[in-house]
């Protein structure tokens, strides 16, 4: 029998994999064979001796101790691509947002609650405050060409947007999928300095920690729009502020809610909602369940 950990909730469609007669799934499991995990933070917790591997059902690993794992010869999977498109299809929207100004727009909208049939006029009247440009004909540089921004960048010609793709790791020409109309970047900079959106699809690590920062804000387009659906640690914070305050950057959007960016106008922020879907759930869930089970039974 072996015992399996899960630190956060975990679809059922992928626990209903393990059978009760070989696998005992809690989370409370004590000294467990095997951790199922999402988002928790995993960097400081102690591991006991019969942990033979953990799996994250997501993508990003920057909650896992890796070093620790490969020092204790613990096996570390994830779930690349299994929660895809749900990411995409939040980047999309955050395309719109950031463009639109939907949400402050909403939230607008809301405000006139209580002001009975002034309503129309108030709208009539406060509307323009929220112009916002057609994303149509304008560019965007999609930086990381894994399994997300493949699927943004062609998302994105399909929206008539001019795409220019770079990925940190892998030669462009790598990129499995990417939509021959994708301009192929040969560097960073000519994405931040010629785009008028930029996405970001790249893990956190050392030669990613901070790559938005003042000397890359120095060379961006005026009124450039950022989307960040991939990690926090990739904007330098303060340096965007900045940013923003002089009108660099038109508009941020985060996944990653951080106290020095909230009740800034020319900031969107959601609280990690990329993978958070019931599609993205199962097929990640499918997929890690899967892995530690291969692993535990057949030693792959
Ligand atoms: C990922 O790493 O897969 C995404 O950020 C979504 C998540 O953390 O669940």
């Amino acid at each position: 029998m072996y015992n399996i950990k899960t630190l956060n909730s975990i679809s059922e469609k992928g626990l209903e994999l393990l059978s009760k007669d070989e696998f005992m799934v809690s989370n409370e499991a004590e000294n467990p064979d095997a951790i199922l995990v999402r988002s928790a933070n995993m960097l400081e917790m102690e591991f006991g001796s019969n942990l033979k591997a953990i799996a994250r059902a997501g993508a990003g690993v920057n909650n896992i101790p890796i070093d620790r794992c490969t020092e204790k010869g613990i096996v570390v999977f994830n779930t690349p691509g299994a929660n895809a498109n749900g990411v995409k299809e939040l980047v999309i929207a955050a395309l719109f947002m950031s463009s639109r100004r939907i949400n402050q727009g909403i939230s607008w909208a809301q405000s006139l609650k209580g002001k009975g049939d002034e309503v129309p006029k108030l709208v009539e009247k406060g509307k323009s405050q929220f112009e916002g440009p057609e994303i149509k004909g304008k560019r965007i540089g999609v930086i990381g060409l894994g399994a997300i921004g493949v699927m943004v960048a062609n998302d994105a010609v399909s929206l008539g947007m001019e795409v220019i793709g770079y990925d940190p790791f892998i030669s462009v020409n790598a990129a499995w999928g990417l939509s021959s109309s994708v301009i192929r970047a040969t560097s960073l900079d000519q994405i931040m300095s010629t785009c008028d959106y930029i996405t970001v699809h790249v893990p956190l690590g050392p030669e990613t920690k901070g790559m938005f920062n003042k000397e890359k804000f120095a060379i961006m387009k005026k009124g450039a729009r950022i989307i960040n659906l991939s990690r926090g640690g990739l904007v330098v914070n303060k340096d965007m502020l900045d940013a923003l305050d002089d009108g660099t950057v038109a508009c941020y959007v985060t996944d990653f809610p951080e106290q020095d960016l909230l009740g800034n106008d020319k900031i969107i922020t959601i609280p990690h909602l990329g993978a958070s879907t019931p599609e993205s759930e199962e097929n990640c869930a499918v997929m890690a369940v899967n892995q530690v089970k291969d692993y535990l039974e057949k030693g792959v």
